[in-house]
């Protein structure tokens, strides 16, 4: 069974655009796969967080992912901090990639914007750990955005540069596992920009956490423009609002663009718009639902992540083993 590897920052405010972007596909890729699903907060912590409200965010993401479907049996379900293992290798990992390799990463230029000198170490160094997480279980295949693409390019040049200084197929070549175009979810105020938690307007996305009102809400005041639906997807080409509703619609029905306008062909905003945020509440509310109740039980996430932590490490531990040989540590 293919091994697949992915992970998920610990933020709070968890919107739409990460359940149909990431979180709906994973729990999809459980059928078939073996999956290691990894909240990491050894990234998070790239950049300053509040204690508290990083094992907030922990524990709030992990309920999210159970109350939408991942399998806690089935898969293993953990955050990075409890298995060791991803740092050491990610030490390994700082001596095999080469500066001017990271100094492409648009990530980090992005991240650390005009103050350079002032990024921390960690977060120039994000990919070299993010390539340990994949391959400390020597997964390999990894489902991610877009913009992770240049992230696990470089995981590939890891692995092939660690392989070829030691003489060893040791590490396998990853594949990313691109989530289509239809469900990058875009921002309700504003077609061209994508759906996040840290846009100023709340009205801009629909939080996993938000009430049938709220979402009902939302959707009637999001950005559109005069005309009706048209009948055929390519009209939508120049309508960026209207084409990231139907896209939605899509998404959450389990049907395409077309066959949503086909549906709506010729119907104002105002009728479409209601029929979105009634099926957009038929969805989320459910998980919801689920979110609040797992998280009034603080010790029965805790239980999951401990134990999905136990299993990734004896997963991991034989292959830091054959590491170390490799590398020539001696070993006890
Ligand atoms: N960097 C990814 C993101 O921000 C999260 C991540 C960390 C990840 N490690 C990973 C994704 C390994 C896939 C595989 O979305």
């Amino acid at each position: 069974m293919p091994r697949v590897f992915s992970g998920i920052q610990p933020t709070g405010n968890l919107h739409l655009g990460n359940y149909l972007g990431a979180i709906r596909n994973w729990v999809l890729m459980q059928q078939g796969n073996e999956c290691l699903y990894c909240i990491v907060d050894l990234h998070a912590i790239t950049v300053r967080q509040e204690p508290q409200a990083l094992s907030a965010s922990t524990r709030e993401v992990t309920a999210c992912l159970i109350a939408a479907g991942i399998d806690t049996r089935a898969s293993i379900l953990f955050n990075q901090s409890q298995v060791a293992g991803h740092a050491e290798l990610a030490w390994i990992f700082n001596c095999v990639a080469r500066l001017g390799w990271l100094n492409r990463m648009t990530q980090f230029k992005e991240k650390a914007g005009k103050d350079r000198e002032n990024a921390s170490v960690g977060l120039y160094a994000y990919p070299n750990l993010m390539a340990a997480d994949i391959l400390v279980y020597r997964a390999t295949h990894v489902p991610v955005g877009e913009d992770q693409k240049q992230h696990l390019e470089l995981a590939r040049d890891i692995a092939q540069s660690f392989n070829h200084q030691y003489g060893v197929e040791f590490f396998p070549l990853v594949e990313p596992v691109i989530t289509g175009p239809a469900t990058r979810v875009m921002s309700l105020r504003d077609g061209t920009a994508k759906m996040s938690k840290s846009d100023a307007s709340d009205y801009s996305r629909i939080n996993m956490t938000d009430s049938p009102d709220a979402i009902a809400q939302k959707i009637r005041k999001a950005r559109t423009d005069p005309h009706p639906l048209p009948g055929d997807p390519a009209a939508l080409a120049e309508r960026p609002e209207a084409a990231n509703l139907v896209n939605i619609y899509a998404a959450l029905s389990n049907s395409d663009a077309a066959a949503v306008l086909s549906a709506f062909d010729g119907a104002p905003f105002s009728r479409f718009k209601e029929k979105l945020a009634e099926l957009a509440t038929q969805v989320i509310a459910p998980m919801t639902g689920e979110m609040r109740r797992l998280l009034a039980d603080q010790g029965y996430i805790d239980a999951v992540l401990r134990d999905g932590a136990g299993r990734a490490r004896s997963l991991a531990e034989p292959i830091l083993r054959e590491v170390h040989r490799i590398v020539g540590f001696v070993q006890g």
